[in-house]
């Protein structure tokens, strides 16, 4: 329930930057238990800041009259994860301009290649695999979605760079919730990865590559924003590295994927050459149930009321995505691992958010969604029905207060052959 205008539960501490940092994922879910609210203020980084949980919070989240993203992402998140100015800090048309673009690198038939390739890659796995000691998926699947995504995207890439640009859009990614090495790591790969993806991008405007039309790298290299103007080639870059960086992320899923069915043995057997819909269900399962995206934020566009709280413009809202996907209200035993609830889901827009929510077209919600679920279920289908393996004693174990939270031993697989 949100409490009365001026009621709501305001943190007495100077400032809970470290307690954010300390409490991960479960720093707004654990407020919202304790003062039983679903939003409360306190003070990060200096600044007062409401936090806000569940569906119904989503749900205006995402209501652009009275949220923007403008100034809301932080210049260190914008200097790892996004790239600076990019499309996750547009607002109003030139926003929803710039997401058409993403979006119509989302159709049925583009997916569609995107799964072969990764297929065909997978298939290549087994041979590399085969007589290896042990690997480590996590190490493993980072680079066959760098190869995957550059493939499918018309960036061209040598073999033997593969591991360094694929450890480097992780290191973007791996930044996010990061002081000290791990975001200066961040800093450096994306300025490694800026200046090779803008060169490519100037190749193709000079003629010098000749990528297909249909793809990634070709979109971004010829795009024109809304005054009609080409983006410049470094910003062309950055939104080309917003295609390439979160398909690699998707390692973390996949890894998460075994962990699951570790973890719940009795899915072992079932997801063998189960159905679509049952791959589905399970997929969409990990992605609410694993933590990847703890909260987003966003600024208020105009001073509102909303159910009695008062929203000053200007104000930085965070937006809690673990919680919600955690929510017992939207979610029967929520912190139960059980795949087959989404038999019964209806599909709403606002309660299972690990990727945003809210409209593809209209909100910031992730373009690359449907992309995520089919790789994920390739990939997951291939290391349940492909290969033969064995997982040796190990960390399996997760973090919710490291941000991004990964299987502490990057999941090592033994004894491995085809099936
Ligand atoms: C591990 C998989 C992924 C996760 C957890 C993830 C998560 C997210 C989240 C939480 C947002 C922010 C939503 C918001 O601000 O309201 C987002 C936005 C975005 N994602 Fe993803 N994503 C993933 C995969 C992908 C893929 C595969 C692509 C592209 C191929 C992609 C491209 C983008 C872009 C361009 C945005 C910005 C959209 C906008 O601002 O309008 N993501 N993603």
């Amino acid at each position: 329930m949100f409490q009365s205008f001026g009621d709501i539960p305001k943190e007495k501490s100077i400032d809970n930057s470290i307690a954010l940092l300390k409490e991960g994922y479960r720093f707004i879910p654990n407020r919202c238990r304790q003062y039983g609210t679903d939003i409360f203020q306190t003070r990060l980084l200096g600044e007062k800041v409401l936090c806000m949980s569940g569906e119904k919070a989503a749900e205006i989240f995402y209501d652009k009259e009275k949220f923007h993203r403008k100034g809301a992402a932080p210049k260190r998140i914008q200097k790892t994860l996004f790239g600076e100015n990019a499309i996750q800090s547009m607002d109003g048309n030139s926003h929803e301009h710039r997401k058409l673009l993403f979006m119509s690198l989302m159709t049925p038939d583009k997916l569609e290649r995107l799964s072969q390739i990764t297929n065909v890659l997978w298939r290549e796995k087994t041979r590399d695999w085969q007589g290896a000691d042990k690997v480590v998926l996590f190490e493993e699947t980072k680079q066959l979605l760098c190869k995957a995504a550059c493939k499918w995207a018309g960036v061209p890439l040598q073999e033997e760079e593969v591991k360094q640009r694929a450890d480097d859009f992780w290191k973007m990614v791996d930044a996010f919730g990061a002081v000290g090495p791990r975001h200066w790591q961040g800093r450096s790969a994306r300025k490694r990865g800026e200046k090779w993806i803008q060169s490519v991008i100037e190749q193709i405007r000079a003629g010098k590559l000749d990528v297909n039309e249909g793809t990634a790298a070709y979109a971004m290299a010829f795009h024109r924003d809304i005054a009609g103007k080409q983006m410049d080639s470094h910003m062309a870059a950055v939104e080309l590295i917003n295609v390439l960086r979160p398909i690699v992320a998707i390692t973390d899923y996949i890894a998460f994927s075994v962990v699951a069915l570790t973890d719940h043995p009795e899915y072992q057997e079932k997801i063998k050459n189960a159905d679509d819909e049952f791959y589905q269900w399970f997929v969409q399962e990990v992605r609410r149930y694993y933590p990847f995206g703890p909260f987003l934020g966003a600024r208020v566009r105009r001073s509102f009321i909303w159910n009695e709280v008062k929203f000053h413009e200007g104000t930085l809202v965070l937006m809690d995505v673990y919680g919600t996907n955690h929510d017992s209200r939207l979610w029967e035993n929520p912190e139960k691992f059980h795949p087959e609830r989404f038999k019964e889901w209806t599909g709403g827009m606002f309660d299972l958010i690990p990727q945003g929510g809210g409209d593809y077209y209209k909100n910031h919600r992730c373009p690359g969604e449907w992309i995520t679920i089919q790789v994920m279920k390739d990939s997951l289908g291939f290391l349940v029905n492909k290969v033969n393996f064995e997982l040796p004693e190990q960390d399996l174990n997760y973090s919710l207060v490291r941000m991004p939270s990964l299987p502490q031993s990057g999941v090592i697989l033994t004894n491995i052959s085809s099936a």
